[in-house]
């Protein structure tokens, strides 16, 4: 099993999957990420009734055949949406039982009040904590998530390297800031390597700007396209 907190090795994420091969955040794409060789996967979270289902977007109309904020469904409506290919949208609790333990998750929160809902259940369910990594643009929902589980990794993410990404770090401890590919800069690199924070990259799917970012000394990154760069990750 990979210690992925400690490895040196460089992490390709399957980000929501393999989006350019199946429906995006489904146990189809998943489960074929991880074949194609993905250290780990990225997938996001919201919060309906008092389940942590794996969406995207706010609304389902993208990726499902339904229409309408993903809030707004009962569960039992949701889940008989198609997300794609028959797929439906995954509780995360199904993600996690068919995730084996070497692989790394990075769960995205996405919707309100998930963070405090992410806690309970790893609370409940221990031994999915040393597994996740949990990130997100809503820092509120971060604070939340730590307040209740101080010993799981947290990842800060932003568009750009800025003063309130970086202050969010510390009042987190972050394990690493994970930035866009265009809010990346060496100095950026230097500055949260020199706080002892990990930089983690999304989302790459070009295979010699993903060798330039190993060669900075990235710990890991997420793209759409697997297949083309998990290879990068024994080279
Ligand atoms: O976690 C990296 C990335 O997933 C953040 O952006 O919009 O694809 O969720 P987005
Ligand atoms: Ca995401």
């Amino acid at each position: 099993m990979i210690d992925w907190v400690n490895t040196d090795q460089f992490l390709v994420i399957g980000h929501r999957g393999v989006p350019s091969l199946k429906p995006e955040n489904t146990l189809a794409s998943f489960e074929l990420a991880l074949e194609l060789g993905a250290a780990g996967i990225e997938l996001d979270v919201h919060r309906v009734e008092d389940e942590l289902v794996v969406i995207h977007d706010d609304l389902v109309d993208r990726t499902t055949n339904g229409r309408g904020p993903v809030d707004q469904f009962t569960l039992r409506d949701l889940r008989e949406l198609d997300a794609g290919e028959g797929e439906k949208i995954p509780l995360l609790a199904e993600v996690l039982s068919v995730v084996q333990d070497r692989h790394l998750v990075n769960i995205e929160l996405k919707g309100d009040r998930t963070g405090e809902r992410l806690a309970e259940f790893l609370k409940v369910n221990r031994k999915y904590q040393s597994r996740v990594l949990v990130s997100s643009f809503k820092y509120d929902e971060l604070y939340k998530f730590t307040a209740q589980c101080p010993d799981v990794e947290v990842a800060v993410l932003s568009s750009k390297f800025d003063r309130r990404s970086i202050r969010a770090v510390k009042n987190v401890h972050a394990f690493s800031m994970n930035l866009s590919d265009r809010g990346v800069k060496p100095v950026a690199i230097a500055t949260l390597h020199e706080m002892n924070v990990r930089v983690m990259v999304y989302t790459v799917n070009n295979f010699s700007r993903a060798s330039e970012l190993r060669d900075l000394n990235v710990f890991g990154l997420f793209t759409d396209v697997i297949q083309d760069l998990s290879g990068l990750q024994s080279l």
